[in-house]
């Protein structure tokens, strides 16, 4: 019933903002084609205004070859109007982006984020939010492609993507928005993941207008430090020969023995941990001894088991200050090859290169804390995002934060830290920052996407799981800023090829899950928030 009803206001909405009425579609098409010749951006560039029908192949003929990977191509299941242009943002540098205009209007903004060092427009967002009917804006954020090169003796562009390119998108997407429709719009939303949760983030602290309602998701801030913890790994591992090195195999063994920790600490042995917070390991259990020698798979030697302790600890500056927090224990399977491979970490690389150093020879296995320190110190732009005083945003907005319990790039610790530091900061308890900031836990979620259990939230179109608001983020985020109904919980799906396997609803932090039954694991009534 609820999804009836949902469903009915969108088309209440959408009716709302209809200009056409028999014709409704050819009168777009030519409001569209006449857009070409009224658009008008400051200090812009237009390449293109574009129809685009139901049922034709939305186009990335355009899109830089670096950005590929971004930009599949599918055929539109809705109608829209596409413009593309630059926007120049210093003397030395410039932005691209898009505005996808459906004729399904729900008079909504909305602005997806990026990723990595990029650098890409992520279309698949582009196509889940436009065609929910929000006027959906995205931006290269001021560079093609994933690389931090660009920064390299150009600090405009590093400026662009500390901040200035999503906001600049933002002021010009919601004048394209207000020229194209003459409703304008009524709410301006926000949803990105990873250095797109960072740039919700960013919104949030230095643009506190720009957004009533954000959803920001494993977000990349205390952004230098994520860096410094991420070049930290193969100092600490050491090359593929070195004695310190765990292999792939040896993984497998340490993740079996975290399962047999911590996995049964939420009650439920089912694979997945819940609050790896309760999961503090030993691994002095996995010592090669007579029966089971080093070099075997199933044991580690005094040396490999520092280099774990090491991974599971968190990063101290030169003080007892902690600059990152621990990996998050249940994520080494895919962590073993992001961070464990005995191979740079690419972003670090470039990080170090070409914004801390400007050496494009530096070498990351030389590694150590005092290159952190210096970092930390730079903080260009205050890229790094973790202002504690969100104050300005809390007066008209809403922001729900969501970080997977598996993720495997970022550790889902730094977002508990940072709702610490808010909490701090402004002397907030957690039901006072309930009112205007949610912070959700989903356990079985790796970075952005799926992971081994409930993942799934609608956090794009990859992680679709219903139109329910209470199976999707974005849809949750309009219920609470438009209706005033906040989500208590997140309901995660996990699916089996494409098959519901079960949902399980994932707590509001600081609550943690715990299985209390009768049910089965799988059924999501017998798990409680405590
Ligand atoms: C869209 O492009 C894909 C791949 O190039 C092609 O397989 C598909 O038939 C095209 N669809 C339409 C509607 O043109
Ligand atoms: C408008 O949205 C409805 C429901 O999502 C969809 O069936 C229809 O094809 C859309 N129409 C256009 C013109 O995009
Ligand atoms: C638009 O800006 C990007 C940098 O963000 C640049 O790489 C590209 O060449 C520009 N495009 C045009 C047509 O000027
Ligand atoms: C690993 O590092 C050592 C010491 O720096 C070096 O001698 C060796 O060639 C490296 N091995 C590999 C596989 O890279
Ligand atoms: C030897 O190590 C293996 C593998 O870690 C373990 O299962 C076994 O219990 C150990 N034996 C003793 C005597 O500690
Ligand atoms: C400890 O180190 C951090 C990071 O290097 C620095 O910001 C902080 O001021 C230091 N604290 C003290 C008490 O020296
Ligand atoms: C997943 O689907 C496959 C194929 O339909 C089925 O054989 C398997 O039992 C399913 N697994 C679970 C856990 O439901």
């Amino acid at each position: 019933m609820r999804l009836s009803l949902l469903l009915a206001g969108y088309a209440a909405t959408a009716n709302a903002y209809a200009h056409g009425n028999v014709d409704k579609r050819s009168s777009f098409q030519a409001k569209c084609e006449s857009f070409a010749h009224q658009i008008k951006v400051q200090d812009a560039t237009i390449h293109s205004v574009t129809h685009v029908p139901i049922g034709t192949n939305i186009s990335m003929s355009n899109v830089p070859a670096v950005c590929a990977s971004d930009a599949d191509d599918t055929s539109s299941t809705f109608e829209f109007c596409r413009v593309a242009l630059n926007v120049t943002t210093s003397s030395k540098s410039q932005i691209f982006m898009e505005a996808w205009l459906p004729s399904n209007y729900s008079g909504r903004f909305l602005s997806t984020g990026n990723g990595g060092l990029g650098g890409c427009i992520q279309y698949s967002d582009m196509v889940y939010a436009a065609g929910y009917g929000f006027a959906t804006v995205a931006t290269n954020n001021g560079h093609f492609g994933d690389t931090g090169v660009y920064f390299y003796h150009n600090t405009e562009v590093l400026e662009d993507y500390a901040y200035r390119a999503i906001h600049t998108g933002v002021v010009v997407g919601k004048e394209i928005t207000k020229q194209f429709y003459t409703k304008g719009f009524d709410k301006s939303y926000y949803m990105g993941c990873s250095t797109g949760g960072r740039e919700g983030w960013k919104s949030i602290q230095k643009f506190p207008d720009d957004f009533d309602g954000v959803v920001a998701g494993s977000p990349a801030f205390n952004l230098v430090n994520l860096i410094n913890w991420g070049a930290r790994f193969l100092p600490t591992t050491g090359n593929s020969s070195a004695a310190t090195f765990v292999t792939d195999a040896q993984w497998i063994t340490i993740h079996d023995e975290i399962l047999r920790q911590c996995d049964d600490l939420d009650g439920a042995a089912d694979g997945i941990i819940e609050d790896p917070d309760l999961c503090q390991p030993i691994f002095e259990t996995l010592l090669c001894n007579s029966t089971a020698s080093a070099g075997s798979s199933s044991c580690l030697t005094g040396t490999q088991v520092k280099t774990v302790n090491t991974i599971f600890s968190p990063l101290y500056g030169n003080n007892d200050t902690i600059l990152y927090p621990r990996m998050q224990p249940g994520s080494e399977l895919t962590a073993a090859y992001v961070y464990y491979n005995g191979q740079p970490f690419s972003y670090a690389e470039d990080w170090f290169r070409y914004v801390v150093y400007s050496n494009p020879s530096w070498d990351p296995a030389s590694w150590t804390v005092n290159d952190a320190v210096i970092a930390d110190a730079q903080d260009p732009y205050q890229v790094s995002t973790f202002q504690g005083d969100i104050s300005a945003f809390q007066k008209k907005g809403k922001v729900l934060h969501y970080h997977g319990m598996e993720d495997p790039i970022i550790s889902s610790d730094s977002s508990k830290m940072y709702y610490k530091h808010v909490a701090d900061t402004m002397n907030l308890s957690p039901s006072q920052l309930d009112e205007f900031y949610r912070f959700f836990t989903i356990s079985g979620m790796g970075h952005c996407s799926t992971g081994d259990g409930a993942g799934s939230i609608g956090q794009g179109v990859g992680t679709f799981a219903g139109n329910d608001p209470e199976d999707n983020v974005l849809l949750a985020m309009v219920r609470w800023v438009e209706e005033g109904i906040a989500p208590d919980f997140v309901r995660g799906t996990k699916f089996n090829g494409t098959e519901v396997e079960y949902r399980r609803k994932h707590c509001k932090y600081p609550k943690r899950n715990k299985y209390v039954g009768p049910g089965a694991y799988e059924d999501e009534n017998a798990w409680k928030c405590v």
